[in-house]
């Protein structure tokens, strides 16, 4: 029996969705290809109304997180760390060579706008670090507040991981100053894994043209330089997950932005009250996500037994990430899940539990 997807990626995929990726190949050297691709791209601006460059990559969202960090910073960049994710990034930009520093918080909390300003303020950085939706621990930072500051600061980069929220989550990319805005697939766009997006400003371009050890796969002087001579990708790309990202951005269009955004909203506020009523949340109050919600484990329950029963009846939730996974579990309410789908897990859950 096909498990239900709430955990926070792979997210829920529809059968239609599914079904376009067997539409026959086409060549990507193909005039064919250059009409699917630059209507992906034109689909893509105008659902997210920026003037950015926008590029999708046949790789998941870690690959844009190195991409972003190995363009835009020639040796100084500042990380928020608060998560799984936000670590990663700071990682990678220590394994790129950087000379990476990190405001360093405690799971569950969230980065706020004043300590990145106490560290811009000390000392000159090329970029900032900010993952949008801290997917292990269900944070989502003040992302509008954080860009007030990276205003007064223009000339670094502000650098933003929405892998778990873009197309779920409202981020206004070009208001908010963001250079670049990374995402995957497998998230909120509600897709199969194996495609990452990024978006990125004409500053970082600029920016990027300066930065040495740019590398070839993630070079994205050379990726828009390909683009807008062939209207192409400049090695082989997932033509089937180009055919499914195509349909699947006529249905966002059908469904509309604000709609898609308040269906999360509805979505996350229901799990975030039952959740409250029954167990407590992980993330510091004010900084909930509204794609996922990690739950503290208030009960101690066998998250492996609920979700093996869960799993009989259709459905599947994540246990904890990493050093969590006992003491959280997380239920996603992003891509295509709608409200009704929510409740009926979370009647399910609850009449598991007894609670
Ligand atoms: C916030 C966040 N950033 C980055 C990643 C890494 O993305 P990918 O697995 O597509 O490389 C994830 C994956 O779960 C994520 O949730």
């Amino acid at each position: 029996m096909h498990k239900k997807l709430f955990i926070p990626g792979p997210t829920e995929v529809r059968q239609d969705i599914l079904d376009a990726q067997s539409t026959p190949l086409i060549g990507h050297r193909m005039k064919a290809f250059t009409e699917l691709y630059t209507g992906i791209i034109k689909k893509l601006t105008d659902l997210l109304e920026t003037k950015g460059f926008i590029t999708v990559l046949t790789a998941s969202g870690t690959a844009l997180m190195e991409g972003a960090i190995r363009n835009c910073v020639s040796n100084d960049v500042l990380c928020c760390t608060y998560g799984a994710f936000s670590e990663r990034w700071h990682k990678i930009a220590k394994q790129c060579d950087k000379n990476a520093d990190a405001i360093t918080l405690d799971w569950g909390k969230s980065v706020k706008p004043e300590m990145i300003e106490e560290k811009l303020k000390s000392k000159k950085y090329e970029a900032v670090t900010v993952v949008q939706n801290e997917t292990s621990t269900g944070v989502r930072p003040p992302i509008e507040a954080i860009a007030e500051v990276m205003k007064k600061y223009p000339d670094v980069m502000f650098l933003v991981d929405t892998v778990s929220s873009l197309m779920g989550d409202k981020v206004e990319i070009d208001k908010l100053g963001i250079d670049v805005c990374l995402t995957s697939s497998q998230k909120a766009f509600a897709l199969p894994p194996g495609l990452a997006v990024g978006i990125i400003s004409e500053k970082a371009l600029k920016k990027a043209e300066t930065v040495k050890g740019r590398g070839h796969y993630l070079d994205f002087v050379g990726i828009k330089d390909y683009f807008d001579k062939k209207g192409q990708t400049p090695s082989t790309p997932a033509i089937t997950l180009m055919y499914a990202l195509d349909k699947q951005l006529d249905k966002i269009k059908a469904e509309g932005m604000d709609n898609r955004y308040k269906r999360h909203c509805d979505m996350a506020r229901y799990v975030q009250d039952w959740a409250k009523k029954n167990f407590s949340l992980f993330a510091e109050p004010g900084y909930e996500s509204v794609t996922v919600t990690c739950i503290n484990n208030t009960k101690k329950i066998s998250v492996a037994d609920l979700n093996t029963e869960l799993g009989k009846r259709g459905f599947a939730i994540s246990n904890g990430y990493g050093k969590l996974k006992e003491e959280t579990f997380r239920i996603a309410h992003m891509g295509d899940l709608t409200l009704d789908e929510i409740k009926e897990l979370i009647n399910n859950i609850s009449e598991i539990l007894k609670i």
